[in-house]
């Protein structure tokens, strides 16, 4: 078997900030793309088949393609300055699984495939799970190819650069009755593992969220000749919406809110911004509580822009329900891992997407830091190899 950790070493240094030793991935990038050129070389090195449909997911088959397969594989996009392991693990465990089911003479009875999904993390069109929404039906290819990213390239434009004629993505009918069973394994996002002491878990849910964004228009002018008085600063009344949206999400018990991308426009040192455009994310296991959560802080945020005579406008840009994982799969992969827990992750996953569509499930690993989506996210090297075995377990269970 090649190791786990010789797989991602191999692409440590793909899209890795020097500064902050964080990864910037975005879906169809330089580091991307090479990160889907290893994936093509490792499954060619297997003798895997590699199809690249037609809404940019990669598939690896080893067998015959569909129908039944059991399906594993996760993402290779990062957020910006994420970890090494939010996607890639999965994706490495696969290559790993395989090989050692081969070492032990296993000759799988359906096909297998490993699966890469793009935009998982949403990070450049706003959209998280992209890929497997497009796939399931999930996102409407007309809202999906107006899309821009941060520099105004539409997902049209990036896909079609990317080899992927936009005219062809959206729902996959034919593509998604090949999965019998979709298991993805993952890096535990926060302190979930550490608790347990256990390598592994079984997923039990993943929260549901939204990603809102939220546009206040003030009235650019001049730092200098304008007032205190006379101002319609949308940066002021942008920072106290987010400040009690803290607030908000810190009095409803499991809820939480984050803003992480906050944009003055134009953004000059010497200059009263015209606009500022910022992000929420926001989650609770319970959707109705989120929806009202975030009725209150619309609400909130236009009785503070009112205030300091700016507007503001709030919309949704994706919504992910909460998803309970299908209890009986997530028994047998239970017992084939030694009896592991299940565990309820606040992190979101294109197995969650996949979910509403075919029997699916989730394996997480280990992470010592109880630290993602920054480069402290970690995984040892024991536990990275490991998780190739407990992965091989989990697909030959199913396979069997
Ligand atoms: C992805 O990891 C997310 O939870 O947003
Ligand atoms: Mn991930
Ligand atoms: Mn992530």
């Amino acid at each position: 078997m090649t190791a786990v950790t010789t797989l991602l070493t191999a692409i440590a240094g793909i899209g890795r900030d020097a500064r902050s030793g964080g990864y910037v991935r975005p879906v169809f990038s330089t580091a991307e793309r090479d990160l889907r050129s290893w994936f093509l070389a490792e499954a060619a090195q297997r003798g895997l088949d590699v199809e690249v449909d037609r809404n940019g997911i990669l598939w690896a088959w080893w067998g015959l393609a569909g129908p039944d397969a059991v399906v594993t594989g996760s993402h290779l996009d990062s957020v910006p300055g994420g970890g090494a392991f939010d996607g890639p693990l999965g994706v490495a465990a696969a290559f790993g699984a395989v090989d050692v089911l081969r070492e032990r003479g296993f000759t799988p009875a359906r096909p297998l495939a490993i699966a890469v999904f793009p935009e998982e993390e949403g990070s450049r069109f706003g959209v998280a799970c992209l890929g497997s929404r497009l796939l399931t039906g999930a996102l409407s290819p007309d809202a999906a190819r107006t899309l821009t990213d941060r520099d105004g390239n539409t997902l049209a434009d990036v896909f079609a650069a990317g080899g992927i004629d936009p005219r062809w993505i959206g729902p996959d009918p034919e593509t998604l009755a090949r999965i019998g069973v979709f298991v993805e394994l993952h890096v535990e996002q926060g302190r979930g593992l550490i608790d347990f002491a256990r390598p592994f878990a079984v997923a039990e849910s993943i929260l549901g969220h939204g990603r809102f964004k939220v546009s206040v228009r003030g009235e650019g002018n001049h730092a200098g000749t304008t007032l205190m008085a006379d101002r319609r600063d949308p940066v002021v009344a942008a920072a106290a919406m987010v400040g009690a949206i803290a607030e908000v999400a810190g009095a409803i018990d499991d809820a939480r809110a984050t803003v992480g991308r906050f944009e003055p426009v134009p953004g000059g040192t010497n200059v009263i911004a015209s606009s500022v455009d910022f992000w929420i994310d926001a989650r609770h296991p319970d959707d109705a509580v989120t929806r009202r959560m975030m009725a209150d802080i619309d609400r909130m945020c236009g009785d503070i822009a009112a205030a300091r005579g700016c507007e503001a406008v709030l919309v949704e840009e994706s919504w992910s329900p909460t998803v309970g994982f299908d209890p009986t799969l997530a028994g047998r992969l239970g017992a084939a891992l030694a009896d592991a827990p299940h565990l309820r992750t606040g992190a979101g996953h294109d197995a969650g997407i996949l979910a509403s569509a075919v029997p699916t499930g989730m394996l997480f690993v280990r992470n010592p830091s109880g630290i993602s989506h920054s480069p402290e996210e970690y995984v040892t090297d024991a536990d990275a190899d490991a998780s190739a075995a407990a992965l091989a377990d989990a697909l030959q269970e199913l396979l069997s």
